[in-house]
């Protein structure tokens, strides 16, 4: 059955988690939706993962409406959501809209957009032209320079404080979903008991309504050093598409993340 925001609702709702990964073209998009995952994401994480840039900056409104186009052409159930790239929402809402647009001409079913409380009118805007919201706080990758560098967010009592009333603000501006990305995990608890629309984790915990990682890491593809709140799938599995079974069992059974994947 094709997943709607009604069916991602519902899940939140029957306490059923939200398997959701990045895919970046048609094949992975047939794997994983035959794998049952229930959100494809069109990530700018593509910059870095496909192109090789060191960060999601470079990315263009060209290169994800291509990507978005491919994912689609793959996922016969799956809800996909697109990524707005840097530079192609935060000027003004009838920017966001205009980008927005393209990537849901392209196929996309929603589109996720980084930042807080600020970018709450530019979220209404969109949904209350048709558009679905994905909110993406905490760590925000787009924002790596003023960040100074990829850390864990809401460490400290008043960042937290910021975060949840960033999450409220959005949730009520109509988003759909609330993704948060490396933020410790009773904040994430927190943020899910708060809103009333599920919540997606990424270094966020277990008391979420859904996760999501980055495909080639779960495959164990990545330079370097893992990081903490990734897991190789890969180790153990006989194929990606078991792989990326094993993966959205996990996260259905609440064995992903374990401790050693949260921040505390
Ligand atoms: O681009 C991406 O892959 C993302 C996830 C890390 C949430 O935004
Ligand atoms: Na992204």
């Amino acid at each position: 059955m094709k997943v709607t925001v009604n069916t991602l609702h519902k899940k939140a709702r029957d306490g059923e988690k939200v398997v959701m990964l990045t895919c970046y073209d048609a094949s992975f998009a047939q794997v994983m939706d035959e794998a049952g995952v229930d959100v494809l994401l069109v990530g700018d994480s593509l910059g870095t993962v496909l192109q090789g840039a060191d960060s999601t900056l470079p990315v263009t409104l060209d290169e994800m409406v291509y990507h978005t186009r491919l994912v689609a052409r793959g996922a016969k159930n799956a809800l996909v959501l697109a990524d707005l790239p840097f530079g192609s929402y935060q000027e003004s809402r009838e920017q966001a809209f205009a980008s927005a647009a393209r990537l849901m001409q392209a196929g996309a079913h929603m589109v996720k957009l980084e930042g807080g409380a600020y970018m709450a009118e530019t979220t209404r805007f969109l949904v209350e032209r048709g558009i679905p919201v994905c909110a993406h706080i905490g760590l925000t990758p787009q924002s790596v320079n003023t960040m100074g560098g990829y850390r864990v967010q809401g460490k400290t009592d008043e960042d937290a404080a910021r975060l949840l009333d960033d999450a409220k603000a959005l949730a009520d501006a109509g988003a759909s979903l609330v993704l948060m990305e490396c933020m410790p995990a009773e904040l994430a608890r927190r943020v899910t008991e708060t809103v009333s629309v599920p919540t997606i984790g990424i270094g966020a915990g277990l008391d979420v309504s859904g996760q999501v990682l980055v495909v080639y890491d779960m495959l164990g593809i990545y330079p370097g050093k893992k990081a903490k709140f990734v897991k190789d799938f890969m180790a153990g599995a006989d194929s990606i598409a078991g792989a990326i079974k094993a993966y959205a069992d996990a996260v259905r059974a609440k064995t992903f993340p374990a401790a050693e994947h949260i921040f505390s």
